[in-house]
């Protein structure tokens, strides 16, 4: 972030903790948390819906990454808004997530935290994919950290290369049983991801891949140096699936006509 708004997410931490935020913190998050923060006419979740669409229009890319950049934020240290993570380096959301800020900071000064926007942005990001099926509210009135440790991020966030029992220990850790993990895991639905995450995956054993689908992620990853697939076929070019996944092209298209195309690739 701009230093300009690293600054102005800590004022908002500092404020938030001296003024509001031990009443909001013995409360608990609220629903509806911002409805009387700001002057008459101000709607925070309408002003980031409303970046949030404008975004996504602009570059479909930018919802998937703030799926994971929820995840990654709010993994370490719960949501605090902070992103010295490696992991996090280079994804357009945080331009968003800036423009957002500065545009509350006019409207409603030093009020709205990074952490809220980020994950009432991801809220919104997921509806919009969805095309409204996924639609839920969002309790705000989280403090943004004042710390944030690129260690500790990269320590506790999983690793791509994890067996299943890693993590099942991860997330054990943060206290969510397997079955959760496999739900939160079903986020890998949009996106893409780069080849290098996943290259060691491709020669395991054939019980443990599909053969159409190693041969299709074979073929993308060898158009350049490490390129970035989507991670789900139904976002794939119909001219891939059609030679690597026949049997899968007419699905891939009956799934689009019903949802929707969801990495704008
Ligand atoms: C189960 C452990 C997880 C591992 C090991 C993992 C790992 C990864 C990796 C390696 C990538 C691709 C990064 C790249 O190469 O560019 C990725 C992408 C992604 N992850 Fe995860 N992830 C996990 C859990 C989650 C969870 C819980 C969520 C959200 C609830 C999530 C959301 C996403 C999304 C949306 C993308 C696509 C991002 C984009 O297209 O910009 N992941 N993940």
């Amino acid at each position: 972030m701009k230093l300009s708004v690293l600054l102005l997410c800590a004022l908002v931490a500092v404020q938030a903790a001296l003024l509001a935020a031990p009443s909001a913190q013995a409360k608990g998050l609220q629903v509806g948390y911002y409805n009387k923060k700001c002057r008459k006419g101000v709607d925070v979740e309408g002003v980031i819906m409303w970046h949030i669409k404008r975004a996504i229009k602009k570059n479909p890319r930018v919802g998937a990454a703030l799926v994971r950049l929820v995840f990654h934020d709010c993994f370490v240290r719960g949501c605090d808004g902070s992103r010295e993570a490696p992991a996090n380096i280079g994804l357009a959301a945080f331009d968003v997530l800036e423009e957002i800020k500065a545009d509350l900071e006019r409207k409603c000064r030093g009020v709205v935290s990074c952490s809220d926007i980020l994950v009432y942005a991801a809220r919104d990001a997921t509806k919009i994919l969805s095309r409204g099926h996924i639609d839920y509210k969002v309790p705000g009135g989280r403090l943004d950290g004042m710390y944030s440790s690129a260690y500790e991020a990269q320590a506790e966030l999983p690793d791509s290369t994890f067996t299943a029992q890693q993590l099942i220990d991860n997330f054990a850790r943060k206290n969510f049983d397997a079955e959760e993990m496999v739900i939160l895991s079903g986020a890998h639905s949009i996106g893409m991801a780069h080849c290098s995450s996943f290259r060691g995956r491709l020669t395991a054993p054939s019980g443990e891949i599909n053969r159409d689908y190693r041969n299709l992620l074979n073929y993308k990853c060898h158009q350049s140096a490490n390129p970035a697939v989507v991670n789900n076929v139904r976002d794939e070019d119909y001219k891939t699936v059609a030679r690597f996944m026949p049997g899968f092209k007419s699905r891939v298209r009956k799934i689009r006509d019903l949802c929707c195309r969801i990495n704008g690739s």
